[in-house]
């Protein structure tokens, strides 16, 4: 897999990145077709993010002898933070993927005006145990303006969360966010599949997808 990198902003390059964003695109696919194009996506790109992930060497008995193995390390919790609605099309792989992963859903909607992100749900306890030693990706398939992945950063940044330790996964990113993001938390790695050109006066990825939330889930207004 190809991946050109930016500083920390990695995008994964990969043509059945391209495939699938030619089908969550268009607006002719209904929401089954969107779904299941935009869970091949989050496959590539929660393998992308993950690819560092520490193992730990431990002996085990194949049915023939002996040999060492590595797997996960034990020293490291693993979360999955989710933005709702739209990051459950990626913790949902993620989770099959790695099925120990603790997922913590974060909810916050947009302010159709001011384009500032509203908490309304907030699944991370007061405060973690040991923070320097959890990892944590937060997913949201649109980096639009990048409020909502900003208050997310923030929010694990505030709990002790150590920056090197934070990733953010979205499929689709536009300039702003990437910008806003690599401003304020130069050190936070991101993985997305595409930067496309802009945002739209209400806040929309150009040439983008539309909203992500309603697609997924079938609740646009007929
Ligand atoms: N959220 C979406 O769902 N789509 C966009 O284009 C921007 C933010």
């Amino acid at each position: 897999m190809k991946t050109a990198m930016k500083n920390n902003v990695t995008v994964v390059n990969h043509p059945l990145c391209e495939h699938n964003l030619s089908v969550i695109r268009d607006k002719n696919i209904n929401s089954d077709g969107f779904k299941n194009s935009m869970k091949r996506l989050a496959t590539i790109l929660v393998l992308e993010a993950t690819k560092e992930l520490p193992l730990k060497t431990y002996k085990i008995t194949t049915p023939i002898t002996e040999c060492d193995v590595n797997k996960l390390s034990d020293e490291y919790k693993i979360i999955f933070a989710p933005i709702l609605r739209a990051g459950l099309a990626i913790s949902d792989v993620a989770s099959e993927i790695i099925p120990d992963a603790s997922v913590q859903h974060v909810g916050m909607y947009r302010d159709e005006t001011t384009l500032e992100p509203v908490w309304y749900y907030d699944k991370t306890p007061v405060r973690y145990d040991n923070p320097e030693h959890i990892k944590v990706f937060i997913l949201d398939p649109m980096l639009a303006t990048g409020n909502s992945a900003h208050a997310a950063v923030s929010l694990f940044l505030k709990k002790g969360i150590l920056i090197e330790n934070l990733v953010f996964i979205s499929i689709l990113s536009a300039p702003n966010g990437i910008e806003l993001l690599t401003r304020d938390f130069p050190d936070l790695k991101i993985i997305t599949a595409k930067i496309d050109e802009g945002l739209n006066s209400r806040g929309y990825i150009i040439p983008g997808l539309g909203d992500a939330g309603d697609r997924l889930f079938n609740t646009f207004e007929k």
